[in-house]
């Protein structure tokens, strides 16, 4: 089957055609730029951005692929959870190119998106079901996940109290004086630091759930005593903070994995792309006898390849939307 997906949710137009498990084409426009200078996503410029550029990257992802719109067998569109002015762009354009041409449409959960973009890794699949770690820019969260009749279906274990981890790297990022989004910069600057240099918290040890905010104060109350970092301390300092969060991520995941029983673990979401929390998942999980599956760093950011995957199953099913098909910006998993 023929899918194609789109994904407006955030700050990303992007849309992709897969050929079952195939990524024929994924095309991602980011609106960095529109943002960076407000230091976050601004809903109102967010959903602009997305009406402007909707059409074009559909258009290059269909001529990506080389399949025109009638070649598509289905249309796979995130209709939550999100910013509800970016998901009525997408919703409205999937049911308008469904309508055109006589094809069915699903919406999709971006979350449950994330969760299956390790299905079109070109390295390996795990099989189900597995523990998946969410962490991107709005979620932090372990969810068990699991084939039953050909469905896929989750079931939450664990979230965050406060922050998601994208959050905390962006948010101590701004603080440092990096610019949005932060987290793939404080990656960089973070692999010439020493990760023992500060001692920062580990929230709630004994809990199930994640916290970070406690973290951002300890960097906050950190640069107030000794003022912004420069150099070496810079290194140091963002070495220890993604520290603290990947080795609260890991040991909070590989619990969780351990009582449910669970064998494999499954990173994704934009945080997934960090390269300490992948080294340190994939070494903690060997150790702990974790078969640990870590997707391509385009798969962890989002994109609408993982939205086709995640449509894949229901359109093959039979599922269809009906035309009042609507985005519902707080749909839980
Ligand atoms: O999944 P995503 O693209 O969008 C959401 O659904 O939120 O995640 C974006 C988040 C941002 O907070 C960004 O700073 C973070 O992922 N991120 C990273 C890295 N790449 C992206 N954080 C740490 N290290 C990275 N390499
Ligand atoms: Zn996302």
């Amino acid at each position: 089957m023929i899918v194609l997906g789109l994904e407006t949710s955030c700050d990303e137009t992007a849309c992709a055609v897969l050929d079952g498990t195939t990524v024929l084409a994924d095309e991602v426009h980011s609106q960095t730029a529109v943002h960076a200078p407000w230091g976050g996503v601004v809903p109102e410029l967010a959903s602009r951005d997305h009406l402007a550029r909707v059409l074009p990257v559909v258009d290059r992802a269909l001529n990506r692929a080389g399949r025109g719109l009638a070649q598509i067998d289905g249309i796979a569109v995130t209709a939550g959870p999100g910013l509800i002015g970016a998901l009525l762009v997408g919703v409205q354009v999937a049911k308008s190119l469904a309508l055109a041409v006589g094809r069915p449409i699903v919406g999709v959960n971006h979350l449950e998106g994330h969760l299956l973009a390790i299905e079109l890794s070109k390295e390996r699949v795990p099989d189900f079901p597995f523990l998946g770690l969410l962490v991107s820019g709005g979620h932090t969260s372990l969810y068990i996940v699991e084939l039953k009749d050909g469905r896929v279906r989750t079931r939450a274990l664990a979230h965050t109290r406060d922050d998601a981890a994208g959050e905390a790297f962006d948010k101590v990022g701004k603080l440092l004086g990096l610019s949005y989004p932060a987290g793939p910069q404080i990656d960089k600057i973070a692999t010439g630091g020493d990760r023992a240099a500060f001692t920062f918290p580990r929230a709630m040890a004994k809990e199930d759930d994640f916290s970070f905010s406690g973290l951002k104060t300890s960097v906050l109350t950190q640069v107030k005593k000794h003022g912004l970092p420069e150099g070496q301390a810079l290194d140091d300092l963002c070495a220890s903070f993604q520290e603290a969060i990947a080795d609260s991520l890991v040991t909070k995941a590989l619990r969780q994995a351990e009582r449910a029983g669970l064998s494999r673990l499954v990173l994704c979401g934009g945080v997934a792309a960090n390269s300490r929390l992948r080294a340190l998942a994939a070494e903690r999980g060997a150790k702990a006898g974790l078969d640990v599956f870590l997707p391509e760093r385009k798969l962890c950011t989002d994109n609408a390849a993982m939205i086709a995957a995640a449509g894949r199953r229901p359109l093959e099913l039979g599922d269809r939307a009906p035309w009042n098909l609507a985005a519902d910006a707080a749909w839980r998993i």
